[in-house]
């Protein structure tokens, strides 16, 4: 699992650039899933069939997403600087004389000019890519590349940190939990998305397609536990978050009391999650069709968006024990 995980987060794919990540997910489920397809927007689709079907049987669909932030060249100046644009949330105040990795293998330095206030942050205009070119005719890049955070992959004791663990560690859980799950009285759709990162574009279309009757994403959240965080209850190591609320949903509610029951039931630790801000594939799940009961296990995750984002393994292995849990017994929403 942790070498997996290593090399899905060693991986680049910024949204709409998912190729590489796809490459990688296409080859670890193919083995396990029933059936595997790629539509229009890039999701892959694996699915596994019910072993039997019964009045029981609900289609599911898990959705997490294989895109990560990045930077894509906006402009070239004459002595090869490039200034770029952001995919999805990135942020100055996180990427300054850090790396980025280009698609066409070319690194950048992610350059500043003098400050005039040292303690303030530029904007992203005021930033550029540096790629060691000297004009713009011998630089390396044109607009329109894209690149992502150039970092690897390290072991900190029982905490693993990299560069897109949003979400690729949500890949891995679903990949595991496709793993783990010999049988299942469901039809489930394990899809990895696409373009989440700038609105959750691929779960949308995606949603629509599969029709699910339920909709699990799952994906990162923020843990308060570090020295000045938001007031929220998040924590590394406390187990599998399931969300109540974020910036852009509500979950339902007899989808939170049903992951609720599942963990007490398998005595799997698991967090009540109110993120303050952000949102995931679930939203655009529930707000599919004519909507769909939704909701999402997230991964406590410490410095979300930044190039070192923190998880506990603990944490990643009881998420796949709760989803498995979820998939291998009858839904019960209390209708
Ligand atoms: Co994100
Ligand atoms: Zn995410």
């Amino acid at each position: 699992m942790k070498s997996l995980l290593k090399q899905l987060t060693e991986t680049f794919g910024p949204s709409g650039y998912e190729e590489n990540v796809r490459k990688l997910v296409r080859a670890e489920v193919k083995p396990l899933a029933d059936e595997i397809k790629v539509d229009a927007l890039g999701n892959l689709i694996a699915r596994k069939r019910p072993s039997k079907v019964t009045k029981d049987t609900k289609r599911i669909m898990i959705a997490a997403h294989m895109d990560e932030i990045g930077l894509m060249v906006s402009h070239i100046d004459e002595n090869g600087f490039a200034r770029f644009s952001n995919i999805g949330g990135v942020f100055a105040k996180y990427v300054l004389g850090g790396r980025v990795r280009f698609l066409n293998g070319v690194t950048g330095v992610i350059g500043f000019d003098r400050f005039d206030k040292m303690n303030e942050i530029p904007p992203l205009d005021k930033i550029y890519i540096d790629v060691g070119a000297t004009s713009k005719r011998d630089c390396p890049v044109k607009v329109g590349d894209v690149a992502a955070f150039d970092r690897s992959f390290v072991e900190m004791g029982n905490r693993f940190v990299a560069k897109s663990m949003d979400d690729r560690v949500g890949v891995l859980v679903a990949i595991e939990t496709l793993r783990a799950l010999k049988s299942t009285p469901h039809d489930v759709y394990f899809v990895f998305t696409t373009q989440e990162e700038v609105g959750t574009r691929g779960a949308g279309t995606s949603a629509f397609g599969i029709d699910p009757d339920l909709g699990i994403a799952v994906d990162v959240t923020a843990a308060a536990d570090t020295p000045n965080a938001f007031k929220m209850e998040m924590k590394l190591g406390k187990g599998p978050c399931v969300k109540i609320q974020d910036g852009g949903m509500i979950a339902d509610p007899r989808v939170v009391k049903w992951m609720i029951r599942a963990a007490e039931k398998n005595k799997i630790p698991y967090q009540r999650e109110v993120l303050l801000f952000g949102s995931t594939d679930a939203r655009a799940m529930q707000l599919s069709r004519a909507g769909v009961p939704a909701g999402c296990l997230s991964i406590p995750t410490r410095y979300v968006h930044s190039p070192s984002e923190m998880v506990e393994y603990a944490d990643v292995q009881n998420s796949v024990k709760l989803l498995a849990a979820l998939l291998r017994a009858k839904v019960d929403l209390g209708e």
